[in-house]
């Protein structure tokens, strides 16, 4: 099966063809992301505008690349459409994929199946790999919008363990690195940091990483840098970028080990943005009893071929009247997949 895999949720506007949920034919992207670095986070209308001027053109290049030919030729290769209608997202971005699918669903009369973006991101784990991951799994899925640790028994079969109580992982990365003036996304920039601090100069804390329950608490950290810069104006970035890196690092690996310690899994899955991140994939494959799959770094952040991947391996088309964009998470799970609690 052959599906065109779409997503809006935030500031990327990507596409995908991939078949049979693992092999990628195609994938096209563009961002906004640089827009963004210059007003030091996103403006959801101007990441909306983008979306709308970006989502014919990239859908168009990934069939055109898929297919080698002329769009007009192309649409018969094509099984079915994919698209991110569940959050987390921005409302405006997801709009704009959420109805180009349902206008190509409708003119190319194809299934169009809807997928929640953080359920997606774990399908990352099944694209262009040798080995698939078996279940049980447990999946920590750290992006911008989320941080939540999923007990996975089959495709379609999940439960929720825990999540932040406060700020995502992603959201972690990105408010420190404000404060420490570091460029927007945050991840990446701390990650870069990081590389020429020292990590024992100075220790943060490690909130919940005793709790004995599967909840995250990230919005201390931002406080104790803030403190740390105000008391210390002169104080070396690099090293706090390198601590605040390993204080997250250590406290996302901690608990996902635990958790595949109690449930006795097969694997472990790490997914989303922050998966990207080189120290945190370090400590997690270190510390885990049983294999960790870390997609490269290019399928943690988004993509249209993800959302392609979990349409095949959960395939629920809905009419397109019933197809809306749902951007808080946990009820788009309650309206497009059946985890069960
Ligand atoms: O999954 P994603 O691309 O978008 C959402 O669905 O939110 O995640 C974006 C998040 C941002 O907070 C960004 O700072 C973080 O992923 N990120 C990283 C790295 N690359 C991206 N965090 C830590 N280290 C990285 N290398
Ligand atoms: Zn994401």
């Amino acid at each position: 099966m052959i599906i065109l895999g779409i997503e809006t949720s935030c500031d990327e506007t990507a596409a995908s063809v991939v078949e049979n949920g693992t092999k990628v034919l195609s994938h096209v992207l563009a961002s906004s992301a640089d827009m963004h670095t210059k007003t030091g986070g996103i403006i959801p209308e101007v990441a909306a505008r983008e979306q709308l001027k970006s989502i014919l053109p990239v859908i168009e290049e990934a069939l055109v690349k898929a297919f080698d030919s002329h769009i007009s030729h192309l649409t018969s290769n094509i099984d079915t459409i994919a698209v991110t209608a569940g959050g987390p997202g921005l409302i405006g971005s997801m709009l704009v994929g959420v109805e180009t699918a349902k206008t190509l669903g409708w003119v190319w009369n194809k299934p169009i199946v809807p997928v929640v973006h953080l359920l997606g991101h774990m399908y990352a784990n099944w694209i262009d790999t040798n080995t698939a991951p078996t279940f049980p799994a447990i999946v920590l899925t750290v992006s911008g919008g989320h941080t939540e640790l999923i007990l996975m028994k089959g495709h379609g079969n999940f439960q929720m363990l825990g999540g932040t109580r406060d700020d995502s992982a992603g959201e972690a990365f990105d408010k420190t690195a404000r404060l420490l003036g570091l460029p927007y996304p945050g991840g990446p920039s701390i990650q870069k940091a990081a590389e020429n601090g020292d990590v024992s100069k100075i220790i943060l804390p490690r909130p919940l990483k005793d709790s004995g329950d599967f909840d995250f608490s990230f919005s201390g950290l931002k406080t104790a840098v803030n403190r740390g810069v105000q008391k210390n104006p002169q104080i070396n970035k690099n090293d706090l970028a390198a601590s605040v890196q390993e204080a997250i690092a250590d406290v996302l690996s901690a608990k996902a080990v635990a958790a595949v310690r109690k449930y006795r899994v097969k694997s472990l899955l790490i997914a989303g943005g922050v998966a990207a991140n080189a120290r945190f994939r370090e400590l997690t494959t270190q510390r885990s009893p049983v294999p960790v799959f870390i997609p490269p770094a290019e399928l943690c952040t988004d993509n249209g071929s993800f959302i392609a991947s979990y349409a095949y391996f959960n395939y629920h088309p809905r009419p397109w009247q019933e197809i809306v964009a749902i951007p808080d998470a946990n009820e788009a799970i309650k309206v497009y997949a059946k985890g069960k609690n």
